[in-house]
């Protein structure tokens, strides 16, 4: 199938089949500036330009995340530093070891996934096994409010620092695996993650202006599910939309995925916690 078909399911699906590009909106959040446009990593055959999400979003929801006292994720980021103080099972807080408050962990969400011990690691799996060592703490589910606010104010830590993934060396073999799974055609409608965030971004899909797919603002805040979402519980609810049975969160398929698609990013800033509809 060549694009011009593709073109005519998304066309089918949406509401209107008008198609515009991002807009020219620039980002600066409290004198930070945050690069939503740039050239594209070497890596990406398809595109020359890559646009955050929030290029894509109308006004009312861009301005929620100009502004941390407008942007309701802060309430998760609130909740996560209260978090940051209280005793684990053992006695110890993250403050207790991590004196200089989260502030410690710049840039570490630019650079996540990445390969630690030979395992594809995501930062909820770093917190998991860091929890249970540290803290003889209990695993947090993945999409857990306690997991996501977390994985929010470290990601905070990195606003404004370009992702910076990397894809070679032991992280090569994880990198493929997710660049064939963003080429694969799933479900009813035998749609990949490129017909629609490669091939068709700036177009509607039902009442959707569609993006190119980026993951550097995760955890976002979704306002139509008023709570943090996971990258993975994004990825779920997109290959659901193609009527195809999904991969679990927390699967290594979706490690791997998200691995390739943070790659897609490369350059951009970090946004996290971004806003979206
Ligand atoms: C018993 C001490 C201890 C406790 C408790 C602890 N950590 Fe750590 N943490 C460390 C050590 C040691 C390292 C590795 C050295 C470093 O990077 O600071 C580390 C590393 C990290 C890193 C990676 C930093 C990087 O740049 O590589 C993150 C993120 C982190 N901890 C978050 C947390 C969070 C969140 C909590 C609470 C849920 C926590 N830690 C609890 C000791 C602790
Ligand atoms: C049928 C079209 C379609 C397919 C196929 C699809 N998505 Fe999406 N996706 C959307 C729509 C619509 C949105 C919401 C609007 C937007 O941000 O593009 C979205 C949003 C996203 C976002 C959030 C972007 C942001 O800035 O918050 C990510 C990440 C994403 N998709 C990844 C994927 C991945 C990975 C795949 C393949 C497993 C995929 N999508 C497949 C339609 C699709």
């Amino acid at each position: 199938m060549g694009i011009r078909p593709i073109a005519l399911i998304i066309a089918g699906l949406a509401a209107a089949g008008t198609a515009w590009a991002q807009d020219s909106d620039e980002m600066n959040i409290e004198g930070l500036e945050i690069v939503t446009e740039t050239e594209a990593p070497e890596h990406l055959e398809n595109l020359r330009t890559i646009y955050s999400g929030w290029r894509f979003r109308t006004d009312e929801t861009q301005s929620l995340q100009l502004d941390d006292f407008e942007n309701p994720a802060f309430v998760f980021i609130d909740q996560a530093l209260d978090a940051f103080d209280e005793a684990g099972a053992n006695g110890n807080a993250c403050s207790t070891c991590h004196e200089n408050g989260p502030e410690e962990f710049a840039g570490f969400t630019a650079a996540m996934p990445k390969v630690m011990d030979g395992k594809l690691t995501t930062t909820e799996d770093f917190l998991n096994g860091h929890r249970a060592e540290t803290q003889g703490e209990e695993p947090w589910k993945w999409s857990s409010q306690d997991m996501q606010q977390m994985v929010a104010l470290i990601g905070l830590q990195s606003r404004g620092m370009p992702v910076d993934v990397a894809i070679d060396g032991e992280a090569a073999p994880y990198w493929e695996l997710g660049k064939e799974m963003y080429y694969t055609r799933y479900g009813q409608l035998e749609l990949s993650c490129a017909n629609c965030h490669e091939d068709n971004y700036g177009m509607m899909i039902r009442a959707d202006h569609l993006s190119q797919g980026q993951t550097n603002g995760f955890p976002t805040y979704r306002l139509k599910q008023a709570k943090l979402i996971s990258r993975h519980n994004r990825f779920r609810g997109c290959i659901r939309d193609t009527r195809a049975e999904t991969f679990a969160e927390g699967s290594d398929e979706f490690r791997a995925l998200e691995l390739y698609v943070a790659s897609r990013a490369n350059g951009l800033s970090v946004e996290t916690p971004a806003v979206r509809q």
